[in-house]
């Protein structure tokens, strides 16, 4: 076994290091021991992080009997069900994703561009012009009602309503910095995760509400065998693998439940850091509206997501400020040597995405926002990767780049929006999530 060199703090500091000032802490830790750094104290096994091409090369190809995925966190199987297939071993997890992801696609397809681009214009064109607003609340908003759209469709539109409530209610518990500390604490005392009182005990009465309205409404659907299906509850559940087994209700319920939790922050956080960047760096904005006036059509959305300049500010914003500063976790099952190194079953591996998007040598001037970069050159999945790779990438990639793209373009042509403050903002952790501090926009 042989491993890169790395900090020699404690586990807890680092810990409280990685918490407190994420990209600071990568920052420093890549400075003094290199690309390629090893995490973890004394009595835990160590944690290697990855960023350079090859490394990630390897990861993302390897079987997974040689690198499987780490064990995630009791306190978010708790929110999302035992049943959700990030949980399930790896064959039954690809199994699932086998399921879940046509389905997926057909739902998008069906659906989707008209109806971003509706949310988009009623969300922004209720602002008050001239009043200050919080970016992250905002594109939330919008994030929320377009992934409800494509899971739920708009049959039983007062459902819907009653779900996406219960859903907010949720989220507003977990901004509430009382929840996250008492959540932190309860990751070291699971038992308290079993309070019924409480900040807790609230969470577990809206899961159960949510729940009632979910399985009410799979049952529904099971029973439309003859209706049109657009969205991907009804899909799920009347479709089969190719052994003709379905998923269960509980199976559908954790899906769901996985997908509106891992896409609606994630994606909001880009399309914040979006709307900064494009106001912050002067001429970008102008660029993408001469871009749409000369060849957009608000009818053929397809046709607005293949716009080069358009989707080059989206990837460069994935690039700088990528929403998850790391992939899952993963683990060493078999020996494997990865860029030199012999890691041994056990040893953890940090695919860092951050700082694979600030290699000097494949981003020169890896600090400046420049979506040109992009025009001139294909990246390779290894060298650009915000939506991680292999077998657990992202299921809604595909989604949150067309949502983006949609939403920036509908805001730039229909809507002119300021920064409150233009200095450079600051980047915040929010969960498992990267945000931009406080940002505050207005519509003039
Ligand atoms: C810009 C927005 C988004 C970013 C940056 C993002 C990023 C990621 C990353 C880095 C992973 C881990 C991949 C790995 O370990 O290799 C992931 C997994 C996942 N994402 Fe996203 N995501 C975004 C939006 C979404 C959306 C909109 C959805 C669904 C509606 C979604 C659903 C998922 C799911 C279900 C997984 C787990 C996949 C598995 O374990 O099989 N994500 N995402």
């Amino acid at each position: 076994m042989s491993i890169p060199p790395g900090s020699k703090s404690p586990y807890l500091i680092q810990l409280s290091q990685v918490l407190l000032d994420p990209i600071g802490s990568l920052d420093r830790w890549s400075e003094e021991y290199g690309e390629t750094f090893t995490l973890g104290g004394k009595k835990l096994p160590p944690t290697i992080s990855f960023s350079t091409p090859e490394a990630i090369r390897t990861i993302f190809n390897a079987p997974s009997d040689t690198i499987g995925y780490s064990q995630k966190s009791e306190l978010v199987k708790s929110l999302l069900g035992d049943g959700s297939f990030i949980f399930l071993p790896e064959l039954e997890h690809q199994r699932q994703r086998k399921l879940i992801i046509p389905n997926w696609h057909r739902a998008s397809l069906n659906t989707c561009g008209q109806n971003i681009i509706a949310i988009t214009q009623k969300i922004i064109g209720n602002l008050v012009p001239g009043s200050a607003f919080d970016v992250r609340q905002v594109m939330k908003r919008i994030s929320l009602e377009v992934i409800l759209e494509e899971v739920f469709g708009s049959d039983n539109y007062l459902i819907r309503e009653q779900i996406k409530q219960t859903l907010i209610s949720l989220f507003e518990l977990f901004d509430s910095p009382i929840l996250a500390s008492y959540l932190l604490t309860a990751r070291f005392f699971p038992v308290l995760l079993e309070q019924e009182l409480g900040l807790w005990g609230k969470v577990r009465h809206l899961q159960q509400k949510l729940d009632s309205l979910i399985y009410s409404e799979i049952a529904w659907r099971r029973n439309q065998k003859e209706r049109q299906k657009y969205d991907l509850l009804s899909l799920l559940a009347t479709s089969s693998d190719e052994n003709g087994q379905s998923m269960s209700d509980k199976e559908i319920r954790d899906a769901l439940l996985t997908l509106i939790f891992a896409g609606f922050e994630t994606a909001a956080a880009a399309m914040s850091w979006m709307l900064y960047w494009i106001h912050y760096i002067l001429g970008v904005r102008e660029q993408v509206s001469n871009e749409l006036n000369s060849s957009a059509d608000f009818t053929k959305p397809m046709e607005i997501a293949r716009l080069p300049y358009l989707e080059a500010v989206c990837n460069e914003t994935l690039r700088i400020n990528p929403p998850a500063l790391s992939t899952f976790a993963r683990t060493v099952k078999k020996p494997i040597e990865i860029d030199g190194y012999y890691l041994e079953p056990g040893t953890g591996i940090d695919v860092s995405i951050y700082l694979a998007h600030r290699r000097k040598a494949v981003y020169p001037e890896p600090n400046k926002f420049r979506p040109e970069r992009f025009l001139k050159k294909q990246y390779s999945t290894y060298e650009f990767l915000p939506f991680g790779g292999g077998q657990c990438r992202c299921l809604g990639a595909s989604l949150a780049q067309y949502e983006m793209k949609l939403v920036l373009a509908t805001i730039v042509a229909n809507f002119r929006l300021e920064l409150i403050d233009p200095r450079p903002i600051r980047p915040k952790r929010h969960g498992i999530v990267i945000l931009p501090s406080d940002l505050k926009m207005k519509v003039i």
